[in-house]
């Protein structure tokens, strides 16, 4: 059987190199049409534009299917826990016991942020949306190290160092931010605590008292980072590869993944799944209006933490968390309207027809959301929680643009559908 595409154009057969990945996956090589034909693809919001290859995650939308290193989400989700998870999605391997405890002790050694930062937290008015300060922060820490400043890929940089500061001290910036957000001084991180245990202690301990870690709080929040750990070419990390490309530093390029985080289509969704069922809460509806609602496309309103570009069968994430969510709040035994609220929507969508034709299911955020809310997170730190799960996935994305020898500089084309030529009028002769 033929690998190779054939294409017809202006009278004229082109052929095509195809190429196949792991699992399977076929591409069509556009790589050199626009210089073979004059013509270039397009193809509105990526979705059938492969950006690169990649060894890190695999993911089977109609099947339900994650896996970070050919290792299955279901998996990790029961025998892991997020440091390991990171270690395997950045390094490739799952860590030996020595290579953890190296991994481990490197956090532990570069969570503390350069006292002067503390400067930059005062500046930010309280009120303001901890995503901001995230980013903004992450980017504010390559500045007090002349390495991250004059980056050159190869050149001096311990790149495992600067793994381990940016997955520790964005667990460190995420608490201050918070604590800043409140009007609160902040906590310094705990060399005993651990990575989960250490972020709740930072931003709920006091001077006086630390905070009480309950371990299925602990275990629950650990859960949802490692779920978000990867995923493979989506906005964010899209955006950590596109900023990467220009061999900008590591923690530019992350911070930039958190400004695309922090869309509600993106990592806001589980922001706004709450937020809309307190809203259905508050009006008194049981959730069939807002369904009614959500169907048509001119309210503006969608059914939030539904739906998803790749899922089309269901999000296997939502899956584990959705049992994880059931557990913890038997444990901690929460009762929440919200919740409740939350079960009827999803009763009703997934059987009412506009939903099924379009085959949109319950993804991570419509339980991450809830989960994180019955364990006292609050609303506006969800996304900032998806962020800190989401840097080994940035990171190792970021890793690969740097070992490729073969990268570019990303740079999509575009079709121009403006004026044609055009000529510059003086400003008392325009009308
Ligand atoms: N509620 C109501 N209708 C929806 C929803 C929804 N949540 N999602 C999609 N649709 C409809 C669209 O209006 C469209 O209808 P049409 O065929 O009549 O035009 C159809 O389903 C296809 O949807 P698209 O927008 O083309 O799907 P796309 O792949 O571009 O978007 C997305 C995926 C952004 C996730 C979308 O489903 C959405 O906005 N969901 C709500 C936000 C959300 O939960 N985001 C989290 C994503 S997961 C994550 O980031 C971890």
């Amino acid at each position: 059987m033929s690998n190779q595409a054939k294409l017809e154009l202006d009278g004229k057969t082109y052929v095509l190199p195809t190429l196949t990945g792991s699992e399977n996956e076929k591409a069509v090589d556009i790589s050199a049409l626009r210089a073979n034909t004059g013509y270039i693809t397009i193809d509105d919001g990526y979705g059938n534009t492969g950006s690169c290859t990649s060894n890190i995650t695999f993911i089977d939308g109609d099947q339900g299917i994650l896996r970070y290193r050919g290792i299955p989400i279901e998996e990790l989700a029961e025998k892991s826990n997020f440091v390991e998870t990171a270690f395997l999605i950045i390094y490739g391997e799952l860590p030996t016991r020595a290579q953890l405890k190296w991994f481990s002790d490197l956090f532990t050694a570069n969570q503390y942020l350069h006292e002067d930062m503390t400067y930059h937290f005062q500046g930010f008015p309280s009120g303001a949306h901890p995503m901001a300060i995230l980013s903004a922060m992450i980017n504010a820490a390559s500045c007090y190290d002349e390495d991250l400043m004059h980056w050159q890929w190869g050149k001096n940089q311990q790149f495992d160092i600067y793994v381990a500061r940016l997955l520790s001290q964005v667990r460190t910036i995420a608490a201050y931010s918070y604590r800043k957000s409140k009007g609160l001084p902040p906590i310094y991180p705990k060399q005993s605590y651990k990575y989960t245990a250490n972020l709740l202690h930072m931003m709920f301990s006091n001077p006086y008292e630390d905070f009480e870690l309950k371990p299925e709080v602990v275990k629950a929040l650990d859960l949802i980072f490692l779920l978000h750990a990867d995923h493979e070419q989506n906005c964010s990390t899209s955006t950590v590869r596109m900023v990467a490309s220009s061999q900008a530093n590591l923690f530019a390029s992350c911070a930039a993944g958190v400004c695309a985080l922090w869309g509600p289509l993106h990592g806001g969704a589980n922001q706004a799944v709450i937020e809309m069922l307190q809203q259905i809460h508050k009006e008194g509806d049981d959730g069939s209006k807002f369904i009614t609602a959500a169907k048509d496309r001119n309210s503006g309103k969608k059914l939030m933490g539904f739906g998803h570009r790749v899922y089309k069968n269901y999000d296997p994430r939502a899956k584990i968390i959705k049992k994880a969510c059931d557990e913890v709040l038997l444990k901690l035994n929460i009762n929440d309207p919200l919740l409740d609220i939350a079960k009827r929507l999803e009763e009703a969508a997934l059987k009412d027809p506009y939903f099924v034709e379009r085959k949109l299911y319950p993804n991570v955020d419509f339980y991450s959301g809830i989960i994180m809310r019955a364990i006292g997170i609050p609303v506006e730190m969800f996304t900032v929680m998806f962020a800190i799960g989401r840097m080994p996935g940035w990171i190792a994305n970021y890793k690969e643009i740097m070992e490729e020898p073969k990268s570019r500089i990303y740079r999509p084309r575009q079709i121009y559908t403006g004026h044609t030529l055009n000529h510059y009028v003086p400003l008392e002769d325009r009308k």
